[in-house]
């Protein structure tokens, strides 16, 4: 569990997925062993490392739903520096199908055991909601990343992910903890993103990530190649704060560790 991150955010477009791929990309630059496993049925993280939804065999539907080992899940996409466990709309069905098995909030979890200790950081990007996907992220992680566009209703919905977390965390994870909250897409021109940011830090202090993300065209651009935004054009703003992102997170896991 010491390895694994859950990147959530109920709150949809906050870039959880460009943050999932680009900080997977950024370590794995960093000679780091790296799995992002896409849990949101949406697919994007899938579509963005450049893995073909539409024609998987097996993907993170079948791991959770005991049909497949998360080993046979994973790909290694040759022009990828990390592997990817994919998924597809298949994994919509996944919900409701859980709802009667046993331990259904450690599927995730249980999948993991033994693959987990094949990487140095395993990334999870989560769909916008706080379901039983994503508790079973919450149950598997040991850390929390959670990415914030700052604006206006930035805070609302933080609470209760916050609420989310402590309950997993008595009931299921009790070493599951917010690793931190990372700014995107944010512009200092933008007097409310400075405002909002400031609120960030009185109410979260070091738990707010240094590191901020700009807005920035290309990391909106990369995902229609297929490709995070380093290999894409890794001189961009984008790729620079993430690869700074990247060595932030490496410096808090080594003090935790
Ligand atoms: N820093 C950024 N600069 C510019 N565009 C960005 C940035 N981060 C994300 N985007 C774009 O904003 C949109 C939403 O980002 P993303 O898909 O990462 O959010 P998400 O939280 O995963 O969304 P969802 O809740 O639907 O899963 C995407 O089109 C993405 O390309
Ligand atoms: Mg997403």
């Amino acid at each position: 569990m010491g390895n694994i991150f859950a990147v959530t955010n109920q709150k949809g477009g906050v870039g959880k997925t460009t943050t999932t791929v680009n900080l997977a990309a950024s370590l794995a630059a960093n000679g780091k062993k790296v799995l992002l496993i896409d849990l949101d049925p949406q697919g994007n993280a899938t579509t963005g490392c450049g893995v073909d939804k539409e024609t998987l065999k097996v993907s993170s539907y079948d791991v959770i739903m005991t049909q497949a080992k998360a080993i046979d899940a994973i790909v290694k996409p040759e022009d990828l520096s990390f592997s990817v466990m994919p998924t597809n709309a298949d994994l919509t069905a996944a919900e409701v199908q859980l709802l009667d098995v046993k331990l259904r909030e450690h599927r995730l979890r249980l999948a993991l055991e033994s693959t987990r200790e094949k990487y140095d950081y395993i990334l999870i990007d989560c769909p916008p909601s706080l379901n039983m996907l994503t508790v079973n992220a919450l149950v598997a992680a040991k850390g929390v990343i959670i990415p914030i566009q700052c604006e206006y209703y930035a805070l609302e919905g933080l609470s209760s992910l916050l609420k989310t977390i402590e309950r997993v965390k008595q009931r299921a994870n009790p070493a599951l903890e917010v690793t931190g909250l990372i700014r995107t897409m944010f512009d200092a021109r933008n007097n409310l993103a400075n405002q909002v940011s400031r609120q960030l830090i009185q109410h979260f202090t070091d738990k707010v990530f240094h590191s901020i993300i700009p807005r920035n065209v290309r990391l909106a651009e990369a995902p229609s190649h297929g490709m995070p935004v380093i290999d894409y054009d890794r001189a961009s703003r984008g790729s620079i704060a993430y690869m700074a992102l990247a060595s932030e997170f490496m410096r808090k896991q080594n003090k935790s560790n």
